[in-house]
């Protein structure tokens, strides 16, 4: 099958057709281990491949692969075309206005977020300048800082979380005073709330800082467009949006990563090298130290050809359905055993991420009734302990919804719910 071709009707509907899509997917073929109906809710962790992107790597391997930017026989020109397609490929996704220069290819997201707070953070960030955080990161956009905080003494704020699991933006105009990077989510991998940037944006450059957006949780789930977003800096990953582990993206503004420093060192990212210094490569190359993740970036190219295949739109418009309808029936038919850690139908943006608490269940425990279930969730502190305790809970168990889920999976979550009522009484 070609990348871009979807094996069933998906494309004739206006509406997304998810029982069509997991055709697509070969995992969610399988039975889950209790023998029952695969039910994946675990994308927000990371999500399934379609064959497309699976031929895609195996194409690569199969016809193509040697190293890139190293070779001059044919093959290894070959497969550097290829790398470096992807690279561009991947940037007009999200609408990076020089695609071939601002895309940095990383390990994965966390890996682009330390590559800024090593590079940028850590070499040119004024000092006294402050770094504004929130405190609904994800630990990939906190202990970076953390860690710069602990180096240079760099003072770290934040804006709160709200009542509503929104961002508490009323102390924004003083927070932003003196600080000279502002890091924060585009959606919270907890409690689903994608935020306003606009107004932190805003604020930020106002106050002549450097934003980093940490974007692992937007990218997959809504058409993000980087030259229209206003900030310096955005990072995702690869296994979140149908491609696969290995990969994650740096997208940043071309004067920036000019200015900044190398992060890692090794082949690739030199001009020269003697023995008392080195000269580094042309951005992007000065950011890829040793050999890149090149059939990772040839399959999330492919991802990236499925996703438009399919539409971001009009992903994003079923999973806001979906999520509806999924909180509709969590309160409908659960009450007060449910607690629902996120935005609420109120909410018409709040992407399709549902961490609960349900009675005084352990998370761990529910996850496991669900698993039995045939229901994939995850249970914990996802990442993002400060959040947790400004919730006041250890762990929640979280469903997260994709392209691939339908009523069906939601009513599966529901009724396995209701079934862990039973077994805790
Ligand atoms: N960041 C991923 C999650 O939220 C791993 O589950």
């Amino acid at each position: 099958m070609a990348p871009t071709e979807l094996s069933s009707g998906a494309l004739e509907a206006a509406e997304l057709d998810p029982v069509a899509i997991r055709k697509d997917f070969p995992v969610l073929g399988r039975p889950a281990a209790s023998g029952r109906r695969l039910v994946y809710l675990d994308s927000a962790s990371s999500s399934q491949h379609p064959r497309s992107v699976l031929e895609a790597m195996d194409s690569y391997y199969e016809t193509t692969h040697a190293n890139v930017h190293r070779g001059v026989y044919a093959l290894a020109e070959e497969a550097t075309a290829r790398y470096e397609a992807a690279r561009v490929r991947i940037g007009r996704f999200v609408g990076a206005p020089d695609p071939a220069h601002q895309i940095v290819f990383t390990k994965n997201a966390t890996e682009a977020l330390n590559l800024v707070a090593s590079s940028y953070g850590r070499r040119m960030l004024p000092a006294g300048k402050a770094v504004l955080l929130t405190e609904m990161e994800h630990h990939a956009n906190l202990v970076p800082w953390l860690m710069l905080a602990e180096e240079k003494g760099t003072e770290l704020r934040y804006l709160g979380v709200d009542e509503g699991y929104h961002l508490d933006l009323s102390d924004l105009d003083r927070l932003v005073e003196g600080a000279g990077i502002v890091a924060v989510t585009a959606m919270s991998n907890v409690l689903g709330t994608v935020n306003d940037l606009r107004p932190v944006i805003a604020a930020a450059k106002a106050a002549g800082a450097v934003v980093v957006v940490d974007a692992s949780q937007l990218v997959p789930h809504r058409v993000v467009d980087v030259g229209a977003l206003g900030a310096d800096f955005v990072a995702f990953t690869g296994h979140k949006m149908l491609g696969p582990t290995g990969i994650g993206v740096l997208w940043g503004r071309t004067e920036l990563l000019e200015a900044m420093p190398a992060f890692l060192g090794g082949g690739e990212m030199i001009r020269d090298v003697r023995l008392d210094g080195f000269t580094t490569n042309d951005v992007p190359w000065k950011f890829e130290a040793g050999t890149p993740p090149i059939a990772e970036a040839i399959g999330l190219a492919a991802a990236v050809d499925y996703l438009e295949a399919v539409g971001m739109e009009r992903i994003a418009a079923h999973e806001r359905a979906l999520t509806r309808k999924a909180i509709d029936l969590l309160e409908e038919r659960h009450g007060d055993d449910v607690v629902i850690f996120g935005p609420g139908n109120d909410d018409p943006n709040r992407g399709g991420v549902l961490s609960i608490g349900y009675r005084d269940v352990h998370p761990h425990d529910l996850a496991q009734v669900l698993d039995a279930e045939g229901i994939c969730v995850r249970a914990g502190h996802h990442c993002a302990k400060p959040l947790m305790r400004r919730l006041c809970v250890g762990a929640t168990a979280r469903a997260s919804l994709y392209l691939y889920n339908d009523e069906d999976d939601v009513t599966a979550f529901s009724d396995a719910l209701a079934k862990a009522g039973e077994l805790f009484g």
